[in-house]
């Protein structure tokens, strides 16, 4: 079958082209997390790098509306959405929606380079190579990111299938809001720790690991010579440790929540409660292990100096320490207020707190312009 790949990238950037005509530059973040809709907005400047949050809303989802990067119950997700949005009174309707899950793919190609069109044909080749599904039901999208030594290009390629895109579009339309820009959620949490880490970052044939350890996933992603240079999402998360809490302790998924995150009456974890951790986190370990090993084995890559996490799981008692142990480097939390403003006026330390650990995703995704 013959395959249109100008059509194909075109699919997913048209709509970045669309608002081009539009007055405001301003994008909206939106992240659809399997334990809140959460939504930002940013004012910045790429150029002097100064950024401020001038607005965020967070709405928790009930257990059960995506299980596995899957939305059972589309109506919900849609309330949730628009209560955030209008919670967060933000300013621009320009939404940027960060995607994730087994129907996408982010990969970093080194091709032989050329014009744009012959850059184009060669990305749309190799996609058809690894792609896990089929290219026809996808949209393909590259961002070209220098030269590599070899004389070739380097690109980060992005994929996802339509149906993916498709569900967020019926989403969006239901909500009357215009989806304007699809990110993969990983390149969201790199801008975030681009801007933060600054110019460490330019230190050559140095990586760093980055992971997000969410509710549902952990995504995993290595980090040297300025770009993402493997990533894997993991289906380890926070929600495992609520749904043990559930299932030993017969309490409903809120109650576990409450009972994992904020103790009992007196603010401390029960010892069933840290037992559970502590089993839990054994599962994480060994399957970030695994990750790791198979990363170092493939790549033979032994640069490794430093990790960084972020996501609402970080806060797990005991994680920060059992990953140093288990990686023997120094394992520090991305906090995205080192180098993003805020008003204090607006958002109090608490607030703060809380957008740290799980709001760098859709800061990223609100840092981005259109
Ligand atoms: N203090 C805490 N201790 C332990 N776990 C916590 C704490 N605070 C939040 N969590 C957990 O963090 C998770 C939510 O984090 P986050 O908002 O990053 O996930 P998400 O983006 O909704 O999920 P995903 O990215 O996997 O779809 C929940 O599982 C929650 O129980
Ligand atoms: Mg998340």
């Amino acid at each position: 079958m013959e395959i249109d790949s100008k059509k194909l990238i075109g699919n997913f950037v048209n709509s970045i082209k669309d608002t081009l005509k539009l007055g405001s530059r301003s994008v909206v973040g939106v992240d659809v997390g399997l334990s809140a809709v959460k939504v930002a907005e940013i004012e910045g400047n790429k150029e002097t790098k100064e950024y401020k949050l001038i607005s965020y809303a967070s709405v928790p989802l009930p257990e059960g509306a995506i299980i596995e990067d899957e939305i059972q119950d589309e109506e919900v997700i849609v309330e949730a959405l628009k209560q955030a949005l209008l919670r967060a009174k933000v300013s621009s309707d320009n939404i940027c929606l960060g995607i994730s899950g087994p129907n996408t793919v982010a990969r970093r190609l080194q091709l032989a380079g050329g014009s744009d069109e012959e850059i184009e044909d060669q990305v749309i080749w190799e996609a058809e190579q690894y792609l896990p599904f089929e290219i026809e039901e996808s949209a393909v999208s590259f961002y070209t990111m220098g030269e590599n030594e070899g004389g070739g290009v380097d690109v980060l390629v992005a994929a996802a299938k339509n149906t993916v895109i498709q569900q967020y579009k019926a989403i969006f339309e239901k909500a009357e809001l215009r989806l304007k820009i699809l990110d993969l959620g990983i390149i969201s949490l790199i801008n975030v720790f681009e801007l933060v880490m600054g110019a460490k970052l330019d230190e050559p044939n140095q990586s760093y690991l980055l992971i997000d350890l969410g509710a549902q996933k952990t995504e995993f992603i290595i980090y040297k010579n300025n770009m993402i240079v493997f990533s894997k999402e993991i289906q380890v998360g926070g929600v495992m440790i609520t749904e043990e809490i559930q299932r030993q302790m017969g309490v409903n998924y809120y109650e576990a929540e409450d009972l994992k995150i904020t103790g009992d009456e007196n603010g401390n974890l029960p010892e069933e409660i840290l037992e559970i951790i502590d089993d839990v986190i054994e599962a994480f370990f060994s399957e970030i292990k695994k990750t790791i090993d198979f990363y170092v084995s493939s790549t033979s890559d032994e640069s490794l100096v430093g990790c960084y996490v972020t996501g609402g799981s970080a806060l797990i008692p005991g994680i920060i320490e059992g990953l140093e142990a288990l990686l023997g480097v120094d394992v520090g939390i991305l906090n995205p207020f080192e180098a993003i403003g805020y008003n204090e006026k607006k958002f109090d330390e608490e607030k703060i707190n809380e957008i740290a650990y799980r709001g760098v995703s859709v800061l990223g995704l609100a840092m981005r312009e259109l």
